[in-house]
């Protein structure tokens, strides 16, 4: 027994209870994008690391105007408890969500969660035991990476290229797992727009990897938060368009309308759905009554699906902004170049490391995400995440400017010490990109 004001014996002088966290929150570091966070919202600098959508391109009168007639009409019913699956008439809504790209089910199916991040949680809570494998592509969406360490999995990183994550390599990851006596309980995939890597699963590969998957018997999460804001031609449809039983989808209304509500969604075969109603009451009794309510009003009075043309529109010119900037500024370096959603994946030269740039950049006022935050064992030093979604395209291209100062000024100090960084051996690494581009 301690007394108190002592420490405990495994305890310190910062955290009196150091010693009494369960184990699994051992994953539980501050992220090196949380982290940053506090850094780059300082005015001067040009952030290039967030996610965070554009939302003052979202009327706020359309917003307002929502919330009103919930208050009006419903307002017992928006401030009241609701049901652990979600409000009936936005579950019906969000079929017709789904139905823009490919997916067909049933309202039963659909289970409303507080933003997909939520729905992320529920099912790592539902399927991953101490030890488990999931498998993930190389890199990852960092906050499930953090919620996968948190349920104490092993994440084996499965490599992609400019089509998105490699089959062959699917393949032998599953059979070096399997011949190791391994678990592995499910596919994490972001296959459109890929977060943060840009990328976009090809449709020949959607289908060969779901014939793997269900000849393995391992189930898919599809994250699909990005899918609908696409540049250009539609991207191929989603997974779950093709196989229901063997894939849980999941979607939010963060980047098509605002993250601020914190409504998403899984939608899941039966037997799941229902395991994932009770998770979600037993973790927040309901999802929020009232953002549901005021979701279901702006999809039912607004013109949505003109609304996400509003962000596309945005999100491109800002893509463009970057890839304009970055062809301008650091043209002997590689990049993706996405089709839709917020971000693009930068290789550096093999002898810089994102990671320990990072400082320097923000002292040179300009921040990003370094590789290394999207992957569980260490890689992505190589890289860099931008993000194009939240700063003027004016801004871009300032960062980027900042950007190339610093990667050139890291370049001229190897150069006059151990003479690595001429661009002679810039235009070398090129051709061993760790990610294949298919831009310039
Ligand atoms: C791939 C991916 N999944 C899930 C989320 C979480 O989104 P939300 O919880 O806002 O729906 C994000 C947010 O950036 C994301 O990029």
């Amino acid at each position: 027994m301690t007394t108190q004001g002592s420490p405990t014996s495994q305890g310190n002088n910062l955290d009196r209870w150091y010693g009494s966290y369960a184990q699994r929150t051992s994953g539980l570091a501050a992220s090196e994008v949380r982290a940053l966070f506090a850094v780059a919202s300082r005015p001067e600098v040009v952030s290039l690391a967030g996610g965070m959508p554009f939302v003052s391109a979202l009327p706020q009168d359309l917003v307002v105007g929502a919330m009103d007639r919930v208050m009006r009409e419903q307002g017992a019913v928006a401030l009241q408890y609701g049901s652990g699956q979600g409000v009936p008439a936005l579950r019906e809504q969000i079929l017709d969500v789904m139905a823009l790209e490919g997916i067909s089910g049933s309202a039963d199916d659909v289970v409303v969660t507080t933003g997909s991040q939520h729905a992320l949680e529920l099912f790592s809570k539902l399927f991953i035991d101490p030890g488990d494998v999931v498998l993930a592509e190389g890199p990852s969406y960092v906050t499930a990476l953090v919620i996968f360490r948190s349920y104490q999995a092993e994440v084996d990183h499965v490599p992609m290229d400019e089509h998105g994550l490699i089959p062959e390599a699917l393949r032998e990851h599953i059979a070096r797992l399997k011949s190791a006596g391994r678990k592995v309980k499910f596919l994490y995939t972001v296959p459109t727009f890929h977060n943060p890597a840009g990328v976009t699963l090809s449709w020949e590969r959607r289908l060969e990897i779901l014939e793997i998957a269900r000849a393995n018997d391992i189930l898919v999460l599809e994250d699909n938060p990005y899918g609908l804001l696409y540049f250009g031609e539609k991207p191929p449809a989603a997974m779950r368009s093709v196989e229901r039983e063997g894939v849980v989808y999941l979607g939010t209304f963060s980047k098509t309308l605002a993250p601020g509500f914190r409504v998403g969604w899984a939608l899941a075969p039966h037997a799941i759905r229902e395991k994932l109603i009770l998770a979600n009451e037993a973790a927040v009794l309901s999802p929020s009554s009232f953002t549901q309510l005021v979701v279901s009003e702006y999809l039912r009075d607004a013109d949505w699906r003109a609304q996400i043309d509003t962000f596309r529109g945005v999100y491109r010119e800002r893509k463009e902004t970057m890839i304009g900037a970055l062809n301008e500024y650091l043209p002997e370096l590689t990049w993706t170049n996405p089709n839709g959603g917020f971000y693009v994946w930068l290789t550096l030269p093999s002898h810089l490391d994102s990671k320990a740039m990072l400082p320097r950049a923000v002292t040179e006022l300009v921040a990003y995400t370094p590789g290394t935050a999207f992957y569980a064992d260490g890689n992505g030093r190589q890289n860099i995440r931008l993000s194009f979604c939240y700063p003027t395209p004016e801004r871009i291209r300032v960062g980027i400017r900042r950007l190339a100062a610093v990667i050139n000024g890291e370049l001229d100090l190897l150069d006059t010490f151990a003479g690595t960084g001429s661009l002679s051996a810039v235009r070398r690494d090129r051709s061993s990109a760790s990610l294949p581009t298919d831009l310039q």
